[in-house]
This record gives C-alpha cells, sequence and structure tokens, in this order.
C-alpha cells in the first residue's frame, strides 16, 4: 500500500460500522489521519483504539462525533445504513462546503436487499448531492466491496468502481481506493452510481444463491499499466 500525506485527514461517519471500520483501518494503515465519526463520541473512541490495537498503536485514529469529524477533516467518507443517510448528511452538511465527500451508502430497502430498489434522486449518490448542495464534489465508491476481508491483510478479490461529479474528485478518490489495497476504476460521472449501488443488490442475491459471503466483482480487458 502507498504511503499517503500524514497530513490528508478522512473522516469516516458511521465509522463504528462494519464497513467504515474496515476502511478506516486500511486508510489509518497507509498513513492517513482517520477519525471515526459516530452519534456516540464514547462508541467512536471504542473502536478507534480496537483498530489502534490491531495496527498495534503505529497509526493516527481518533474517535468523535459524525459532526466534529466532518469539521476536521478534508475528506468526509459516509458508511451508515441508507435509513439513515439523509439524517446523517443532514447533521454535517454546513461543514462539508470545499471538501470531498465519498458516499459508500447503498440504498437497500429491508428486507428485499437482493432487489434493486432506487431512490427517486437515481441513487443514493445523486441524494447525497441533492442534500449537501453547490461546493460539495460527490463520489460514490465501495459499494461492491464486503467488510469481510477490509479488517485484514488479506487481498480483496472485488475492483472498485469510481463514479464522481468530477475528474478531479475521482482521482482524488481513487487515491485512496489505491491506499486500502484496492483496485479501483474510473467509472465516470455520478450518475453511473444507480449501476453500481444496483450491483449490490445482485451480489448479495449471488451470496444468498451460492452460499458465499463476500462475491465481487473485477473489470477485465482493461489495463492499468501505461
Ligand atoms: N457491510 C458491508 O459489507 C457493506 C459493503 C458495501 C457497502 N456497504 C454499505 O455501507 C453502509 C454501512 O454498512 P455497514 O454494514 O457498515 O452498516 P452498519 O454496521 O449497520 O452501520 C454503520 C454505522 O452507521 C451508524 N448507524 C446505524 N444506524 C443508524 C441510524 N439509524 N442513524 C444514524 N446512524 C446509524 C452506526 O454508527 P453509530 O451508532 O456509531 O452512530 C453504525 O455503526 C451501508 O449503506 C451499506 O449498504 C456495506
Amino acid at each position: 500500500m502507498e504511503k499517503a500525506p500524514l497530513l490528508l485527514t478522512i473522516a469516516v461517519l458511521g465509522g463504528t460500522g462494519k464497513e467504515g471500520k474496515g476502511l478506516a483501518y486500511r486508510w489509518a494503515k497507509a498513513g492517513y489521519k482517520v477519525l471515526i465519526g459516530s452519534r456516540s463520541s464514547e462508541r467512536a473512541v471504542t473502536v478507534a483504539s480496537e483498530i489502534m490495537e490491531l495496527l498495534e498503536g503505529s497509526s493516527s485514529l481518533v474517535g468523535t462525533s459524525n459532526l466534529e469529524a466532518a469539521q476536521l477533516a478534508e475528506i468526509v467518507v459516509i458508511t451508515v445504513p441508507y435509513s439513515a443517510h439523509r439524517e446523517t448528511l443532514e447533521s454535517v452538511k454546513d461543514v462539508l462546503k470545499g471538501k470531498l465527500l465519498i458516499d459508500v451508502t447503498v440504498p437497500l430497502v429491508p428486507p428485499k436487499v437482493t432487489k434493486v430498489q432506487m431512490p427517486a434522486a437515481g441513487s443514493a449518490a445523486q441524494e447525497a448531492k441533492e442534500i449537501v448542495g453547490e461546493g460539495v464534489e460527490v463520489v460514490a465508491a465501495f459499494q461492491n466491496i464486503s467488510h469481510e476481508y477490509l479488517l485484514t491483510d488479506e487481498d480483496v478479490e472485488c475492483d472498485v468502481l469510481v463514479t464522481g461529479t468530477s475528474k478531479d474528485a475521482r482521482t482524488e478518490a481513487l487515491r485512496l481506493v489505491d491506499a486500502a489495497g484496492l483496485t479501483g476504476w474510473d467509472a465516470g460521472p455520478i450518475e453511473n452510481s444507480v449501476v453500481i449501488e444496483g450491483l449490490t443488490s445482485v451480489l448479495i442475491n449471488i451470496n444468498k444463491q451460492y452460499g458465499s459471503t463476500h462475491a465481487g466483482i473485477k473489470i477485465t480487458g482493461a489495463s492499468q499499466k501505461s
């Protein structure tokens, strides 16, 4: 994994959960300063110290409220269930101006999580863009990455398709994909996130039918070597 500049700070809202904790682990390991955000600062502090323990104390991780994490970071990642997506974004949107928001949310509507059910905005990421408004770049990424192996150093057999509101935003997010030890692809404008978010229901369906826990996707026929 590539070492990142230590000054760059990433907030992971809902970083106490399965996906956020795994991503936080990988970014902290790569040298980023990571702020675990939560509705409960206490819970965030506990999770931050659990990750520090896994990393044997060598990394920079702090637990705090979602709002303070978003305030202090340059890059804000949201990893909460879709049912909490709007509320969480509303609670931090005033401190997001000029920052990059990376949305990991899949708009699953339980109990039918194997069925694609997109929101009126088109996708969760497009809905996020509507909520946070002008002055915030929004990227959708990691929706197809199961949390299963994120808290380990194992290779994850799934690529990351990155869509977003600008090429620069996607390039910045692709740096974080790389830092997490994953393979990322620029998958185009934020409107394309509908396909990638929807794909997660397809993967959950495959997991259910074939008894797996982390079905993934790989791009073939293209190479990143120049
Ligand atoms: N799990 C995966 O393998 C996976 C893979 C790809 C994408 N995703 C997507 O990533 C997102 C997070 O998934 P997850 O499995 O990590 O979820 P999770 O563990 O169920 O929840 C993540 C965090 O969200 C916060 N949260 C939960 N309910 C909330 C509520 N009602 N209001 C506000 N905050 C709430 C909690 O943090 P606090 O209680 O500390 O505030 C919780 O720790 C989802 O949108 C999911 O679809 C997950």
